[in-house]
């Protein structure tokens, strides 16, 4: 189907469409994971060790067990035992789940310091928390090795496996880049970030017998419920997680970190329901955040600017009790036709938190050193860099030949080009000034891969001609759910209003974890499919009797619109049809498990490289005093495929935008090198970006179908940050005369 058949046909996708969940949102009527009450509640919170690696020697919780209103203090002395965690395996989904390895409360061993060693359970917070501050841990401390930039340089080359390249080979780029008559060759390093999603992780547990009743906002109740039944040794059955409401994930609540398994401890161990919500300081010493890195690019290129040689290589960390390693290279495997290409991840294991998924893990900072060092090339070469990039962009995929399945990054460019008024950059770094303002312009391209994901999804359909979609998929606030509702009206062409689409819920067909940019697609594609399966139950209905005017109609004739299946002015309502039938509702499934998912992935990937890109415009403003950088203007462009709703998807890439405004220009975690801990663990001294840092965010997407995604769809919640980094840094670099290879861009750096 060409794109412009599919405007003609559908009613609600594409348009601007308000989030349903809008409203009970901004008037204080959804209840989030710690705002369920039951009675006996009790409350939670956990102590952290203070030191990075070691073994405790003694836990005097005597103080605070006298604090009236403790009901239990839980330490490796006397907390029940969990099952340790399962070795990591890509056929395991409770042992993917793993936030870290570490068994809590079932060992003395310090592994990072703020990891959890006790959990305090009294009648109220204040008393849970004060009483948590009064428990004395003494340790014998063992040597550890919290310090990355010290590290760094004794990083092991990363091994390539079923899931993830560490590294690509193509022709010889040493060579090529000592031969280039032009070249730059630039070593970046960006620093730890943490999570700050709104709503800082919360659970509340309640046990009846040995049925576990969760209320839990998570980017994955599946990886969620598989991984409690293991360590808990319950059925998956017995175990019930509710999570319609997520204040924010961005990747840190797609794994099961030490908060909810302490809780669900806690509420075994005392027989109460107990409510935990992490302190924000809470986050930063058990949920993991992005790896530091340091990473090199070096580039060479003839005098016309045609790339000889691309060599990309990385060091990030994962903590010596788990982490996955991040893909930061990834993205330079199809951005430039070289030749000649080298790519290679190196790890270090530290005495920390293990990191985790964090807005396009790996992407979001690989593509700041590559796309900076692209900028850097433009300024020796003289060329400007969107014709920089022009030149070198590929036909097939750089590294292996493959197809790209979408690619219209040279469309994103132009349009960029022209709605920002690039024409007006003088290139000359320094030129151009407002006042006392150096003024700066800067592009950078913008790449992350799209997937496809197991789910499954059932759709019913009702006599009274109502819909109601299931699927156990997750609303952190992106508007998942009310493009699937607006998919379900326009396949089976109904109004928004007669379709309810259910989620959050572990007791539904089993959904996608809300994460790589791929729970859209992933649902939509069993949401297509089962609506269609029940399109073909509603027409044999149909055809069984005498009178109905679609008796030897084939569905594909037909068009499914006014509640009803049609072909021109012939035919007839779902609620005429099964109300003849003597049919209540009509029930089908669809969606693709975990083996077609396999056999799908690994077709997909022999013939398709399928991504999403764009082209990110940033204008700044510095102060030729004092350094401060302003980001005055943003044009993006993106090629995302389909757009379902576009308002939620300008505002999903919009968000990523703004994350990615704060890696550049601002945020940072700082560890103290000796002792490992995180000191600034607040939003008041960890910076995200807020309202008055940014500016009004221009997102423009070309709309074209992916042909081989479901529905044409791309994923849109992680490209947003990639390049927009890099974006920030050259026109930084256009303002100044700067090139800073170090984030976060801070005003010391440039004056
Ligand atoms: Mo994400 S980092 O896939 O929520």
């Amino acid at each position: 189907m060409t794109a412009t058949e599919t405007e003609q046909r559908t009613t609600y996708v594409g348009r601007p469409i308000d989030r349903l969940d809008g409203r009970a949102k901004t008037t204080g009527e959804a209840k989030y994971a710690a705002e369920h009450s039951y009675p006996g509640l009790a409350y939670a919170a956990l102590v952290h060790a203070t030191i990075p690696r070691g073994r405790i020697t003694g836990m005097d919780t005597a103080a605070a067990r006298a604090v009236p209103g403790v009901i239990e203090v839980l330490t490796h002395e006397n907390a029940p035992a969990m099952k340790p965690a399962p070795k990591q395996s890509m056929l395991n989904l409770s042992s993917l789940a793993s936030g870290t390895s570490v068994n809590y409360l079932a060992t003395d061993e310090v592994h990072w310091n703020g990891q959890p060693v006790a959990v305090v359970v009294a009648e109220t917070l204040e008393t849970a928390r004060h009483a948590a501050s009064l428990v004395r841990t003494t340790y014998q401390e063992l040597p550890a090795v919290v310090d990355f930039a010290s590290e760094a340089p004794n990083a092991t080359p990363q091994k390539s496996n079923a899931i993830a390249e560490a590294g690509a080979d193509k022709g010889d780029a040493p060579a090529a880049l000592a031969a280039a008559p032009v070249a730059v060759d630039l070593l970046f390093t960006t620093p730890p970030h943490n999570h700050n999603a709104i709503e800082p992780h919360a659970t509340t547990a309640v046990w009846e017998g040995d049925r576990l009743t969760l209320h839990e906002g998570t980017q994955n109740i599946a990886w969620l419920r598989s991984h409690l039944a293991y360590r808990f040794g319950v059925p998956e059955r017995n175990i019930r997680v509710l999570s319609p409401y997520v204040g924010g994930g961005f990747g840190g609540k797609g794994s099961v970190w030490a908060g909810v398994l302490l809780a669900v401890l806690a509420a075994r161990a005392t027989g109460r329901p107990v409510r935990l919500a992490l302190t924000r300081e809470g986050v930063y010493h058990t949920v993991g955040g992005r790896t530091p890195s340091t990473q090199r690019v070096a580039l060479g290129a003839d005098a016309d600017g045609r790339l000889t040689a691309l060599i990309h290589t990385s060091v990030s960390r994962t903590g010596r009790a788990g982490g996955l390693p991040e893909q930061i290279t990834s993205a330079s495997r199809h951005l430039y036709a070289a030749p000649n290409i080298h790519l290679q991840q190196s790890l270090v294991q530290l005495d920390a938190l293990p990191n985790t998924y964090m807005r396009a893990p790996g992407e979001s900072i690989g593509t700041f050193a590559v796309e900076s060092a692209m900028d850097e090339l433009a300024f020796e070469l003289g060329i400007d860099p969107i014709e920089l990039r022009m030149r070198n962009e590929p036909e097939r995929n750089p590294v292996d030949g493959k197809r790209f399945a979408h690619r219209m990054l040279r469309e994103a460019y132009a349009l960029g080009a022209e709605r920002f008024g690039w024409h007006e950059r003088d290139p000359r770094p320094g030129s151009m000034r407002d006042g006392r303002w150096l003024v700066g312009m800067g592009v950078a391209t913008a790449y992350h891969p799209s997937w496809q994901m197991p789910a499954k999804v059932t759709v019913r359909l009702s006599a009274d001609g109502t819909v109601v979609v299931r699927s156990a998929f997750h609303e952190m606030g992106m508007g998942a759910a009310t493009a699937q509702t607006q998919i379900a009206a326009d396949e089976l062409g109904v109004p928004l209003e007669a379709v309810r689409v259910e989620y959050g819920d572990s007791d539904l067909p089993p959904g996608p974890g809300a994460g790589g940019s791929a729970q859209t697609a992933s649902v939509a594609a069993g949401l297509v499919a089962a609506s269609r399966k029940l399109k073909q139950s509603v027409l044999a209905l149909a055809r069984r009797s005498a009178g109905s005017p679609l008796r030897g109609r084939k569905l594909d004739d037909l068009e499914a619109r006014d509640g009803g299946l049609y072909q021109g002015s012939r035919g007839e309502t779902y609620a005429a049809i099964l109300t003849r039938a003597g049919r209540d509702h009509l029930v089908a499934e669809g969606g693709v498990g975990v083996l077609g998912f396999l056999a799908k992935t690994i077709r997909d990937r022999r013939n398709w490289v399928k991504a999403a890109c764009g082209a990110q415009f940033c204008e700044v403003r510095v102060d030729r005093d004092t350094g401060e950088v302003r980001v005055s203007r943003w044009l993006g462009v993106f090629d995302v495929g389909t757009v379902i709703n576009a308002k939620t998807t300008a505002s999903q890439l919009r968000g990523g935008i703004v994350m990615g405004i704060g890696l550049a220009l601002s945020e940072e975690t700082l560890v103290d090198h000796r002792t490992g801990r995180i000191v600034n663990p607040s939003l008041a001294e960890y910076h995200v970006p807020v309202h008055a840092d940014i500016p009004h965010l221009d997102v423009h997407y070309l709309g074209e179908p992916d042909p081989t995604m479901p529905l044409g769809l791309i994923g849109v919640g992680e490209v947003g940050i990639t390049g927009a980094a890099a974006a920030v840094a050259n026109a930084v670099r256009h303002a100044t005369g700067k090139r800073v290879l170090d984030l976060p861009i801070t005003l010391d750096k440039l004056l």
